[in-house]
């Protein structure tokens, strides 16, 4: 039996058609002497009928269980009145069997495909089984069509795609590595790439102008539901554009993706709004702008106020007081106000103080609910009320600490309460955030680090500042965010040699270890560099957006859970002796996982 036809493809138009099919025994029923089997393939479900009639091939049917992999010959014919399927592009015919080969029969399988409320572990562990489900190819063609779009627009825009090694070296800066013990070097190690940012860099030195790669970038980073310890990126980078020109090409080429891959029309243009901007009006530099909600800056009004919690936290260099209204928020029961302040307090903050607007022509005890407001003089509650245009029925939540605190606890609550009071807007809202500070200081050690990654150029004028105040250095660094979720960043980059070695001196590298870790690009950046800038876009993240899928362990074929595990092949796994011996290296500690026996 020769295949001619996709079982999912089959429609009305092909009534009265002899086909064959092949695929899997989705379902089966016996009807009265009629049996019925939903056949799947990687383009969808077919009904196909055995007939008594036709006793051979009926009495094969009588046989198949679920996840038979069969092949049918038969004629094409409209389904009775009544029973179409308005969901399936085959839905309105069926297949009358002539012939049927079972290719393989199957094991009964782990779960049911049906099943909704799989546990995860169960899935990861038969991946093969979770990846015939219907939703599961749905998202790996929608990932392939994505990808497919991103590379034709790249070659029709002149980018070439150049491997880079995966063998790469510890340059430890940005997330942890992961490390590969050279056999030939003994105590040597590999490092595999976070990202190709110095190689694509080094291929623009090299003349080439315009790179592009679909790359896989490892990070051993704490697992979240939108990260993965190896997930793939579209780098791309290109010279002698300059930083808006770089933005309006590669917004084109996710509103390219968007169209072909979704048949969704992006913005054009996509809004354009500085880091400042955003983590003044949405404590975030990803702001969800489905959900209209913003801040309110009140840290100046708290100054002259001698409620002590808000007017320490104003008076505090780098502290900020905030507000967020809720419009129609007064409809929140107490406990829902209440348990607003343990999950800010998973943010950091020390407390979460409210007011419940009921009046606001009276801004006191008579018109206002609230545990501060006897704390506050009429006067500046008239002034929050003025600020955050507050109106009856409204409630407003105040967050007062260290900037960095009050931002993560109501940009949190901020979405946080959009999802929940169902004030998300549908449809997709992309956002370019520019102009992000240089660099930024470690909480805990105070030391001063890259924001982006140390090769990205500063604004014009703003190296002078790296010295006297490094807060204040701006950089030329874009990220693209789409519904709350960073989908691509990037950056023009430094292409003069001393100005990099300065950026490294104010990160704290010495001349030494400005040689020893990076030493190549030194070099390259001396021979006429051309000025050169690029992007990189998480191509699981823009997926997992495009299906509308919580996690982008479902956008990927063979994902690590949450502890970096991988439930299908077992891996990480302990190795023999003898590997170990050939790498020059020893498992330390009690507590470490023997090795294989040999
Ligand atoms: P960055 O580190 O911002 O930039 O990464 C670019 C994009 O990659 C995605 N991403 C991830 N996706 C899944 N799991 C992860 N662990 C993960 N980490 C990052 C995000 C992010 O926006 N070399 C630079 C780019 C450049 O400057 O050109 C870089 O890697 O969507
Ligand atoms: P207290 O005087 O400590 O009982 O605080 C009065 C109100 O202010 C309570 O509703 C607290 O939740 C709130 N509160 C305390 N600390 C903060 C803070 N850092 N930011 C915002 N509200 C706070």
């Amino acid at each position: 039996m020769k295949r001619t036809d996709y079982c999912g493809r089959i429609g009305r138009d092909f009534l009265g058609r002899s086909v064959s099919v092949a695929g899997w025994v989705h379902r089966r029923r016996d009807h009265g002497g009629v049996i019925f089997v939903d056949l799947r393939d990687r383009e969808g479900l077919l009904q196909v009928v055995f007939d008594p009639d036709r006793p051979e091939s009926f009495a094969i049917a009588e046989k198949l269980r679920h996840e038979y992999c069969i092949a049918i010959e038969g004629l094409v014919r409209a389904r009775p009145q009544g029973t179409a399927n308005p969901n399936l592009v085959s839905g309105e015919v069926e297949v009358l069997v002539h012939a049927i080969e079972i290719l393989n029969a199957s094991a009964t399988p782990p779960f049911s495909l049906d099943d909704e409320n799989l546990s995860e572990t169960v899935r990861l562990q038969h991946r093969v089984i979770d990846l015939r489900r219907p939703m599961m190819q749905k998202n790996l063609m929608l990932r392939h069509r994505a990808a497919a779009s991103a590379r034709r627009f790249l070659d029709g825009h002149g980018f070439v795609d150049i491997e880079t090694p995966v063998l790469y070296k510890s340059t430890p800066e940005g997330a942890r590595e992961f490390l590969v013990p050279s056999r030939v070097h003994a105590g040597q190690f590999y490092a595999l790439p976070q990202s190709p940012q110095l190689f694509k860099q080094m291929l623009m030195m090299a003349g080439f102008d315009r790179y592009y790669q679909i790359v896989k970038c490892f990070r051993d980073e704490d697992l979240r539901a939108d990260r993965q310890p190896e997930f793939t990126q579209i780098d791309v980078e290109t010279s002698f554009m300059d930083e808006a020109e770089i933005r309006v090409l590669m917004e084109e080429l996710v509103r390219t993706m968007f169209r072909d891959a979704l048949a969704v029309e992006l913005p054009d243009p996509f809004p354009v709004r500085s880091f400042a901007e955003v983590m003044r009006d949405y404590g975030s530099d990803k702001p969800d702008l489905r959900i209209a909600l913003v801040l309110t800056e009140l840290t100046d009004l708290m100054r002259e106020v001698e409620f002590k919690v808000f007017r320490q936290a104003a008076d505090l260099p780098g502290g900020r007081v905030a507000a967020l209204r809720v419009p129609g928020g007064g409809a929140m029961t107490r406990k829902e106000i209440d348990d607003c302040a343990p999950f800010v307090a998973t943010w950091g903050a020390k407390g979460l103080a409210w007011i419940k607007v009921n009046d606001a022509s009276k801004p006191n005890d008579a018109g206002l609910q609230s545990p501060i407001v006897k704390f506050l003089p009429e006067a500046t509650l008239r002034e929050i009320l003025a600020r955050t245009g507050a109106a009856d029925g409204d409630v407003i939540f105040f967050c007062a600490d260290r900037k960095r605190v009050v931002d993560d606890a109501l940009g949190a609550l901020r979405t946080r309460i959009g999802h929940q009071r169902g004030l998300v807007e549908p449809g997709w809202k992309p956002l370019w955030v520019v102009d992000f500070p240089m660099f930024e200081q470690d909480e805990a050690t105070g030391a001063w680090g890259a924001r982006h990654h140390p090769f990205t150029a500063p604004k014009d004028g703003h190296d002078e500042r790296f010295a006297s105040d490094p807060a204040a250095a701006l950089a030329k660094a874009y990220d693209v965010v789409l519904n709350g979720w960073e989908i691509g960043g990037g950056s023009v980059r430094i292409h003069r040699p001393e100005v990099q070695a300065r950026v490294f001196e104010s990160l704290g590298l010495s001349e030494d270890d400005q040689r020893r870790k990076f030493g190549f690009l030194l070099d390259a950046l001396r021979y006429g560099a051309p000025p050169h800038g690029g992007i990189a876009f998480g191509l699981d993240r823009i997926v997992t957006l495009m299906c509308g899928a919580e996690s982008i362990r479902d956008v990927i074929a063979f994902p690590k859970t949450q502890r970096g595990q991988d439930l299908l092949v077992e891996a990480p796994s302990p190795v023999t002796e003898q590997q170990l011996r050939d790498l020059h290296l020893r498992v330390r500690g009690s507590d470490a996982p023997r090795v294989q026996a040999g």
